[in-house]
C-alpha cells in the first residue's frame, strides 16, 4: 500500500503497541518473514508468543488477533515473525501484503511453555518443529542460555518442501557468521531438515520423509549418531499442527518423558504452530 492510499489511522487501543515494519521476506508463496522495531518497554521470554493483529483501517473495519511467536531471542533489539499465508485467512490474507513502513499491531503480553522455565535440566534438547512451527526455536537457538542450560541442541524440521526448509537454513548460517554467537554455540547445534512433498534436496543435506517415521524407526538417531530419546538426559519442544502434536508427545510418552509447563516443568513441551 502506497502512503497516498492510506487512510486515516485508528487510535492504538491500550495495551496493544503499534510497531513499524521493518523488514519482510517473502521464502515462498505459502510462508514469509517480517521484522519490527521492538518498543523499549517490551521483554519477553525466548520460545513465547503474542498476539498480533493489523489497524481496524487495514482489516475492513474490526482488527483479527491471531498468536504469533516471536522468532527473534530475548537480547534482540527487534522482533521477528514468520507467518504462513492462507488466501482466504481472516489476518494473514492481508498481513502477506504488508511493506516497509506499514504498521502491525501487537498486544504486549507475551506467554508460552516453549520456554526453558517448563523443562528440567537435561543434556540434550530437541526442538521437533514442521512448517511455521521453527519460529520459536528461531528464538531459542538464538538464545545464549539455551547453550548454558545443553550440551546438544538438535533442531529437527520437517516441511512440505525444501524452498519451506530455506528459513532454517538461513538461522543457522547466520549464527555460524555472528560475532558472538559463533563461540557461545560452536558444534552445540545441529540442524536436520526433512521434506515429504518433493525429491530432498540431498546436496544441501536434506532427508526424504517426516521426522516422526524416522524417529520411530531409528533411522534419524543413527543418522545423527545419538541414542533415542530417553528421560534422563533428553528434552523435547514440539511446534507444529495438532496431529504433528499428537505424534511427537506420544513418541515422547512412549519413551518415558513427561510433559511439562510453566508451573510445573517437566521432559518435554508443546504448542501450536498457529494458523490463520
Ligand atoms: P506430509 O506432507 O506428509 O503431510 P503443513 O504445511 O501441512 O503444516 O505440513 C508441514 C509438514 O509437516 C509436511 O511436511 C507434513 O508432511 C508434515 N506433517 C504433517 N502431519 C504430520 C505429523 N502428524 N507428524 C509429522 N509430520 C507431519
Amino acid at each position: 500500500m502506497t502512503v497516498q492510499e492510506k487512510p486515516a489511522q485508528s487510535a492504538v487501543p491500550e495495551g496493544v503497541y503499534d510497531l513499524p515494519v521493518t523488514d519482510i521476506r517473502h521464502y515462498t508463496d505459502r510462508l514469509f518473514f517480517f521484522r519490527t522495531e521492538r518498543p523499549s518497554g517490551f521483554r519477553f521470554r525466548s520460545g513465547e508468543f503474542v498476539m498480533i493483529g493489523l489497524p481496524p483501517e487495514v482489516m475492513g473495519g474490526k482488527t483479527v488477533w491471531r498468536a504469533y511467536s516471536i522468532a527473534s531471542p530475548a537480547w534482540e533489539e527487534h522482533i521477528d515473525f514468520y507467518s504462513i499465508k492462507v488466501p482466504d485467512g481472516p489476518l494473514t490474507s492481508k498481513l502477506m501484503d504488508i511493506e516497509v513502513g506499514d504498521t502491525v499491531w501487537m498486544r504486549k503480553k507475551p506467554t508460552g511453555t516453549l520456554v526453558h522455565d517448563a523443562l528440567v535440566p537435561g543434556k540434550r534438547l530437541f526442538l521437533l518443529c514442521t512448517g511455521t512451527g521453527i519460529a520459536p526455536f528461531a528464538s531459542i537457538i538464538r538464545d545464549p542460555e539455551t547453550y548454558e542450560k545443553f550440551e546438544k541442541v538438535y533442531v529437527i524440521h520437517t516441511c512440505r518442501d525444501n524452498a519451506e526448509l530455506q528459513y532454517g537454513f538461513d538461522l543457522v548460517d547466520e549464527i555460524a557468521n555472528h560475532e558472538i554467537l559463533a563461540e557461545i554455540v560452536g558444534d552445540k547445534l545441529v540442524h536436520w531438515a526433512s521434506c515429504t512433498r518433493q525429491d530432498a534436496d540431498t546436496g544441501k543435506g536434506v532427508h526424504a520423509g517426516r521426522m516422526t517415521d524416522m524417529m520411530r524407526s531409528g533411522t534419524l538417531y543413527e543418522e545423527l549418531g545419538i541414542e533415542p530419546l530417553n528421560p534422563e538426559t533428553c528434552r523435547v519442544m514440539i511446534c507444529g499442527s495438532m496431529a504433528m502434536l499428537k505424534d511427537c508427545a506420544n513418541l515422547c510418552e512412549e519413551a518415558g518423558l513427561a510433559e511439562g509447563s510453566n508451573s510445573e516443568p517437566g521432559q518435554y513441551v508443546i504448542e501450536r504452530a498457529f494458523v490463520g
